[in-house]
C-alpha cells in the first residue's frame, strides 16, 4: 500500500528519497513522486508507473535541496495518473503534502473551501483537498507574522486544525517552501515512523525505507503529529498535548532486506524457512515440562486455564494460518476455536463469552481490517493477543500481549515464511493450552519432537526445488488450478490457491477434498489440473476416492504426498511432489512449502513480476 519517505539533513535529499521509495516498492503502488524544497520554491517530479520512471525524470531534470518528501501511491480515490500521483500542493503552490489513507469527508471539505475562496484543484484525489485545507489555514494564520520561528509552529497548528476536521485515516508528510529544513508528519490508521539520525532525521511508512541510514526509530501512535528538523523533533497529539516517546532500536539491518543471490525476495524467503521456523519456537519449548512457554501472552496459568473459547482473526494468508490453528488448538487443547475473517468479524455481532480470547494474526501488524477487529474486541472488553512479525507494529502495541514471529523482514508481496511461523506459533498455543488441560506428557513430547525436527525436514524439502520447478513448467498452459486437502491440509489447499492466484494470475480455488462431488467436480477438465495435498495419514484413503473421481473425468492430478503415499499413488497421479514424513500436527508446515515453490516456479515460467504482482499491496492499511 502507499509509502511515505521524508528527509531533512545535510545531504542531497533526492537520492535518499528515491532510495527509500525503492525499499518500499514491495508494499505495492501504481505511481510515485518527490517534492524537494530548492531555495524558495518546491520542486516536484511525479509520474504514474514504476519508480524507475521517476528516477529517469529526476536524472533528466534533477531537483536539488536537503529536505523533502516522497511517496508511492496505491490508488484509492482517482485513477493512477501523473496528476493524481503525490505530492499534492495547496493553492499557493508552496505547501507540498503526501498522504496514505483515505479522507472520507473530502468532498464536503472541498465544497466548503470552494465556497470560502478560490481553489484550483488539479487532481481527483482526497489528498489534494487536504493540502488546500492545511495551506489555507496556514496562510490565514501566518499573514503578517514576520518571525520565522513562529512559522514552524503555525504550520504544525494548521495541520492539527485541518486534521481535527478530517474523518478518515492518514499517514502524512509535508513541507513548505517558506519554512526551511522542516518537515511535518502525522498519523492516524496508517503507520509512520521517525528515523533519528546524526544531524539528519527521516520519516517513513516503515523502517525498511530508512534502516540503511539509521536503526534508531520512534514509532508514532495514532493521533500523533511530529515536527522534524535536522537535529531535533517534537511530537504532540492531535489535541495539542506534548508526546513522550522513546527511541527503539530496529531489530534488523539493511543487509537483512537485500535479495542476496536470489532472483526474487519470494524465493529467498521460501528458502529462509528452516531458520524462520526455528526462530518461531526458539526458547519457547520445554522438554522438561513437555509444553510451550509463551511469556509474551502476559497471562497467568490460572487465566490460561480459564480460557473457554478462542477466536482467531486475520486476513488472507494469516487467516489461512488461523484455520490451521483452529484444527490444531481444538485437537490439542479441546478449546472451542473459531476463525473469523477480520473484515467480517469487526462488523458483526459474533456471540462471545467472557472467557473468550481473541488472537489477531498479522505479519505486518498494520492490516486495517485486522486492527479494526482487534479494536472492536477491545471495545467489548475481550482480552486480545497479537501474533505479529513486525515488532512495534500497531497491532503488536495495541494488544494485551502476544507472540512475535521473529521471521525477519518479509518483502515478497506473497506471504511465505510468515505463514509457516504463524502455524508454528499456533501449534505452540495449542500445546500450551493442551498441557494445561488433558494432553499427556507423552503427547506433549511427541509434538515438541515433531516441531524440533521441522527445520531439517524443510532443508530436505528445499533441495527438491528443481524437481518442483520441472512439474510446474509442465503446466504453463493450464487455464487455472484446483487445490484439495482434508483436515489440517484443507487450509493448505486454500493457501496454495491464494499463492497461485496472487503471483501467476491464474484462476485457482481451494476446497476440502470431499466437497468435490458437491459441485466443484463440474469444473474438472483436461485443461484444469487438480492438486491434492495427501500425506499418507488417516484420511488418505478418503482422499484417494476423490482423486479417482477427478481422474475418471480426465482431470490431470498433481499429488503432494509422503513417500508411502507416493507408492500408493503410482499410476494414479500424473505428477508427484514429495514431502518428508512427519507427525500430522506439523504436516501443514511441510505441505505448504512445495506449493509455495510450485506457485513461484510457475509464475516465473509465465514471466510474471513475482515480487510485485499486479494490483497487490504488501501491507493493506485501508479497508
Ligand atoms: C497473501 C498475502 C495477504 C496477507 C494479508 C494479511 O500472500 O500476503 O493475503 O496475508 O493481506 O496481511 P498481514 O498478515 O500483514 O495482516
Amino acid at each position: 500500500m502507499c509509502g511515505i519517505v521524508g528527509y531533512v539533513g545535510r545531504a542531497e535529499a533526492g537520492p535518499i528519497l528515491l532510495d527509500g521509495l525503492r525499499r518500499l516498492e514491495y508494499r505495492g503502488y501504481d505511481s510515485a513522486g518527490v517534492a524537494i524544497v530548492d531555495g524558495d520554491h518546491v520542486e516536484t517530479r511525479k509520474c504514474a508507473g514504476r519508480i524507475a520512471g521517476l528516477s529517469k525524470l529526476m536524472a533528466e531534470d534533477p531537483a536539488a535541496g536537503t529536505y523533502g518528501i516522497s511517496h508511492t501511491r496505491w490508488a484509492t480515490h482517482g485513477k493512477p495518473t501523473d496528476q493524481n500521483a503525490h505530492p499534492h500542493f495547496d493553492e499557493s503552490g508552496k505547501l507540498a503534502l503526501v498522504h496514505n489513507g483515505v479522507i472520507e469527508n473530502y468532498a464536503q471539505i472541498r465544497e466548503t473551501l470552494l465556497q470560502e475562496s478560490e481553489h484550483h484543484f488539479k487532481s481527483e484525489t482526497d489528498t489534494e483537498v487536504l493540502a488546500h485545507l492545511v495551506g489555507k489555514i496556514y496562510d490565514d494564520s501566518a499573514k503578517g507574522v514576520t518571525d520565522p520561528r513562529r512559522h514552524k509552529a503555525l504550520l504544525v497548528e494548521a495541520l492539527r486544525s485541518a486534521l481535527q476536521q478530517v474523518i478518515g485515516t492518514y499517514g502524512i508528510a509535508m513541507v513548505h517552501a517558506d519554512i526551511p529544513d522542516f518537515i511535518v508528519g502525522a498519523r492516524r490508521g496508517s503507520p509512520l515512523v521517525l528515523g533519528v539520525g546524526k544531524d539528519e532525521n527521516f520519516l517513513a511508512s516503515d523502517v525498511s525505507a530508512i534502516v540503511a541510514y539509521t536503526r534508531d526509530a520512534v514509532y508514532l501512535n495514532d493521533f500523533d503529529l511530529v515536527a522534524v528538523e535536522r537535529d531535533k523533533f517534537e511530537i504532540s497529539s492531535l489535541a495539542g498535548e506534548r508526546g513522550n516517546h522513546s527511541i527503539s532500536k530496529v531489530e534488523f539491518t539493511a543487509e537483512d532486506i537485500k535479495k542476496g543471490d536470489y532472483p526474487h525476495y519470494m524465493l529467498k524467503e521460501i528458502f529462509e524457512q528452516p531458520g524462520s521456523v526455528c526462530d518461531a519456537m526458539r526458547g519457547r519449548l520445554s522438554l522438561e515440562e513437555c509444553t510451550a512457554k509463551l511469556g509474551g501472552l502476559n497471562m497467568t496459568p490460572a487465566q490460561l486455564r480459564d480460557v473457554g473459547r478462542i477466536v482467531l482473526t486475520g486476513c488472507g494468508t494469516a487467516l489461512h494460518a488461523g484455520m490451521v490453528g483452529e484444527y490444531l488448538i481444538e485437537q490439542l487443547a479441546q478449546v472451542p476455536t473459531e476463525v473469523e475473517y477480520a473484515s467480517e468479524f469487526r462488523h458483526r455481532n459474533t456471540p462471545m463469552t467472557r472467557d473468550t480470547l481473541v488472537f489477531a494474526i498479522s505479519q505486518s501488524g498494520e492490516t486495517a481490517d485486522t486492527l479494526g477487529a482487534l479494536r472492536e474486541s477491545q471495545r467489548k472488553g475481550y482480552r486480545t493477543l497479537g501474533v505479529c512479525n513486525n515488532v512495534a507494529s500497531t497491532i503488536a502495541r495495541e494488544s494485551d500481549g502476544g507472540v512475535y514471529m521473529h521471521a525477519g523482514p518479509e518483502i515478497g508481496v506473497a506471504a511465505t515464511k510468515s505463514f509457516t511461523s504463524q502455524v508454528v506459533i499456533l501449534t505452540l498455543i495449542g500445546l500450551l493450552l493442551g498441557r494445561m488441560r488433558h494432553l499427556s506428557t507423552a503427547e506433549g513430547t511427541c509434538i515438541i519432537e515433531a516441531l524440533e525436527a521441522l527445520p531439517e525436514k524443510i532443508e530436505q524439502l528445499l533441495k527438491t526445488s528443481d524437481q518442483i520447478k520441472a512439474v510446474a513448467q509442465k503446466y504453463v498452459d493450464a487455464t487455472g488450478m484446483l487445490f484439495f486437502g482434508r483436515q489440517l491440509n484443507f487450509p493448505i489447499a486454500l493457501e496454495a490457491a491464494l499463492k497461485l492466484k496472487e503471483i501467476t494470475y491464474l484462476y485457482a480455488e481451494g476446497h476440502p477434498s470431499a466437497e468435490l462431488k458437491h459441485g466443484v467436480i463440474a469444473l474438472v477438465k483436461p485443461e484444469l489440473p487438480s492438486v491434492f495435498i495427501v500425506p499418507d495419514d488417516a484420511v488418505f484413503s478418503k482422499n484417494l476416492n476423490n482423486i479417482e473421481q477427478v481422474r475418471a473425468r480426465k482431470g490431470p492430478i498433481i499429488a503432494v504426498t509422503t513417500e508411502s503415499g507416493a507408492a500408493k499413488l503410482k499410476g494414479i497421479a500424473d505428477d508427484l511432489i514429495l514431502v518428508p514424513d512427519a507427525d500430522d500436527a506439523v504436516m501443514p508446515v511441510l505441505t505448504v512449502i512445495p506449493l509455495q515453490l510450485f506457485a513461484y516456479h510457475l509464475a516465473v515460467a509465465l514471466g510474471r513480476d513475482v515480487d510485485k504482482p499486479r494490483n497487490l499491496a504488501k501491507s493493506v492499511t485501508v479497508e
